[in-house]
């Protein structure tokens, strides 16, 4: 037996929530791909630093995009699951070739921010329908974000 989703906002506003949380998704979960791609191939004197600080970011952002998806199956949609879409819908471009180390570094930094700046854009919507558990899990994915993208950007001071 079917029954509608009754939590106090309109399916409107919960469709709207969900195109946002779908878009990153699409962020993680091509970020996510990014980094270990990059785990696997970078080279050079960094080499076991770099291999080592990218395969806890990735299983951090594994973790992450089944976080996300059950938001979005939570406020009654389904969740995007098919690297189409998530070509379609992340702010992310792929890398085609095999960068040099500190190009990697550049470019997942990059791609840390770009998630942060997704998730800082819903605000908004969600503060205008009191939705603070969507509120919530973005509030933890920024605040990983932001923590890596400093932690890789110290790679490169001088
Ligand atoms: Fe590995």
């Amino acid at each position: 037996m079917y029954m509608a989703i009754d939590i106090g906002i309109s399916e409107d506003d919960r469709k709207s929530i969900v195109d946002g949380l779908s878009h990153l998704l699409s962020d993680t979960y091509v970020l996510y791909l990014k980094t270990h791609n990059f785990h696997w191939n970078v080279t050079g004197p960094m080499f076991n630093t770099l291999h080592l600080m990218f395969e806890g970011q990735y299983n951090e952002l594994a973790l992450a995009v089944d976080a996300i998806a059950e938001r979005i199956r939570a406020l009654g949609f389904p969740a995007p699951g098919t690297y189409s879409t998530y070509a379609k819908l992340s702010s992310i471009k792929e890398e085609p070739g095999v960068p040099a180390a500190e190009e990697m570094i550049k470019q997942l930094i990059d791609g840390q921010e770009a998630v942060v700046r997704t998730a800082r854009s819903l605000f908004p919507l969600l503060d205008k329908v009191s939705d603070e558990p969507s509120a919530d899990l973005l509030t933890q994915r920024m605040q990983v974000h932001e923590k890596t993208a400093w932690m890789l950007r110290s790679l490169l001071a001088q």
